[in-house]
């Protein structure tokens, strides 16, 4: 029983009862005492009356005169009438023997009539054993206290007047929380109706039945909030529509997707999966199992890695001899991990077979073009002015293509698995000079500048010797090659973890759209200019392999017709990188 309407109804009753009560007794004791009060100043009007008397008689000390006057007088205004004496002593009563009577000067009224007031109590007279109205009058004689003249009333007759009074009351009040109870069911009634409507249709809400309208009709709050909940409702069906629509649809696209789609949620177990993914794994009913049961320990040793700060993360995968590339990323707000796996095996022996062909037919190459060269070298030493200039055609174009080759397998070689540098300790400055002393000449030749900015104290580099020096030769070649006039600076600087390189030119430059493919195999910006001067596309293929394998980095910037700027980034302490 605690709905709404008993706990509005009880307190209703609640205060109807306390109220009930407090006017009951408050009206009750207003009403005695006045009614006190009332007797109280006929009692004081009477003793006013026989004051004169009962002076004279005392000082004519005749008290048994006294006594039968008050006897008398106590008979005809039926009260009883006492004489007290200043110290106590009862000279005269209406009721009885006054010789027999104790002192009465401990009686409340008296003592306060001894100060010169006129006393008064209500208490139990212990002489006729009843409740009595006591009124004590001070008597003066020449200004003082000689006695006190206390009428007394039996409060008998009033409390039975009050007694009747009072069931009187007591049925008025009854009557009146009886009104009142009944109006306050009917308002709690009222009150809890609607509240109890809107409890059973947020009930229906709750149960998904959402086609609800709530009807009341008086306006006040209540159905305004009625029909808030009416809009809210219906907003919930909207929504509830809406997510739904949008769930089939991701639900469609995500089992549309080839790739296997995995979601996990913080505690590593599944929450979303697609089509592919189970197919992958050999199972159905994936939900909430741990993805350590149907992936193996390689792939849940990778989860580990993504996190807060690296939320994104790939990793190459093999499973049932298969290769998968296992992109994991963390949704932030979520925590979960939104997981792809891409069969990328046919990708993977496709990049194989071309790397392998590559390799081999560089290599077949190799031979037989180098015999090619040794014997038109040898022709050409017959100084024969007719064929010689064919010779010479036919050499530069066996040089070209000994350098394509060249050029491959040293790409073929740093692409297998296997491949290690060969780390040495080696001074920055000396490779550089080094290397560029190789250009010298054909710089003079074509009238550029050499400036090499080198401080005197480079700290020692940790790298392969070799493939540093094919990497400032590609990019000192180009520099040279693709530049007519102006200069080629070199420089170098260091801190405490890494030596920075720049090759900047005065040459023709790079359109910035050609920026970010200059590094891929055989790209070259302008082919016919290419062919011209020699080049095939590689020699910058190299170089990022070189950069990466030594864990370093390499950005280029260029205004076309004003220069070219290659950054090269390499940690001093380099480790044996694996391909
Ligand atoms: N310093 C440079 N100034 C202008 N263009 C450049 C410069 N370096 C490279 N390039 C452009 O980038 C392309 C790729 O350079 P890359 O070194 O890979 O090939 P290449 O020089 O043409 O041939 P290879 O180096 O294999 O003999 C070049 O064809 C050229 O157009
Ligand atoms: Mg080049």
């Amino acid at each position: 029983m605690n709905s709404i309407f008993y706990r509005v109804f009880s307190r209703y009753v609640f205060i109807i009862l306390i109220l009930s009560v407090v006017i009951f007794l408050f009206s009750f004791t207003i009403i005695r005492t006045n009614h006190i009060n009332t007797l109280s100043s006929s009692l004081e009007n009477l003793a006013i009356s026989l004051e004169d008397r009962v002076l004279e008689l005392i000082r004519q000390k005749d008290y048994s005169q006294l006594d039968a006057f008050v006897k008398e007088k106590g008979k005809h205004i039926n009260a009883r009438i006492t004489v007290i004496r200043k110290d106590g002593v009862v000279l005269a009563d209406s009721e009885e023997d006054p010789a027999i009577m104790e002192n009465h000067n401990n009686r409340p009224e008296i003592m306060e009539s001894i100060t010169g007031r006129i006393g008064r109590s209500v208490r139990f007279s212990t002489t006729v054993q009843t409740e009595m109205l006591y009124i004590a009058m001070p008597l003066l004689q020449n200004g003082d206290i000689t006695a006190v003249l206390r009428l007394s009333l039996f409060l008998e007759e009033i409390n039975t007047l009050l007694a009747t009074l009072r069931n009187r009351f007591l049925m008025i009040t009854l009557i009146f929380i009886a009104i009142a109870m009944v109006l306050a069911f009917y308002f709690a009634r009222d009150l809890s109706k609607p509240i109890k409507e809107l409890v059973s249709t947020s009930r229906r809400i709750a149960e998904e039945t959402l086609d609800i309208t709530y009807q009341d009709n008086p306006q006040n709050e209540i159905t305004f909030l009625a029909n808030n909940f009416d809009e809210m409702a219906s907003q919930i069906t909207r929504l509830f529509a809406k997510t739904n629509r949008q769930k089939e649809e991701l639900r469609a696209v995500i089992s549309a997707i080839q790739e296997a789609v995995v979601v996990l949620n913080p505690e590593g177990k599944i929450s979303l999966y697609n089509n592919s993914f189970a197919s992958l794994v050999k199972r159905e009913n994936l939900k909430h199992i741990p993805i350590g049961d149907v992936l193996p320990h390689k792939f849940t040793s990778l989860l580990s890695q993504v996190n807060e700060e690296n939320r994104y993360y790939t990793r190459e995968i093999e499973l049932d001899g298969q290769i998968y590339l296992c992109s994991l990323n963390c949704l932030k707000t979520r925590k979960e991990i939104v997981v792809l796996l891409h069969n990328v095996t046919e990708l993977k022996n496709l990049r194989q077979m071309k790397r392998d062909f590559i390799a081999n037919v560089s290599h077949e190459l190799r031979t037989p073009l180098t015999s090619i060269k040794g014997f038109i070298e040898t022709l050409l030493e017959d100084e024969n002015p007719e064929t010689s200039r064919y010779l010479n055609i036919i050499k530069r174009n066996t040089d070209r293509l000994i350098h394509i080759v060249e050029d491959l397998l040293i790409l073929s070689e740093m692409e297998k698995r296997d491949f290690t540098l060969k780390i040495d300790t080696l001074n920055p400055v000396h490779l550089i000079e080094n290397v560029s002393s190789i250009f010298k000449q054909k710089m003079e030749a074509k009238g550029l500048e050499l400036i090499l900015d080198l401080p005197v104290h480079l700290p020692s580099l940790e790298a392969d010797e070799f493939k540093l020096e094919q990497l400032f030769v590609n990019l000192i070649d180009n520099a040279v090659k693709y530049t007519e006039t102006g200069s080629v600076t070199i420089s170098a600087r260091a801190d405490e973890t890494s030596v920075y390189f720049s090759v900047t030119d005065t040459g023709i430059g790079i359109p910035e759209d050609d920026l970010n493919r200059i590094f891929e195999r055989f790209y070259v910006v302008d082919k016919s200019r290419s062919r011209r001067v020699g080049g095939t596309g590689l020699g910058l293929s190299i170089v990022k392999h070189i950069v990466l394998l030594h864990q370093g980095n390499i950005s280029v910037n260029s205004v076309k017709k004003k220069g070219t700027e290659f950054l090269i980034t390499l940690p001093l302490r380099s480790t044996t990188h694996l391909s």
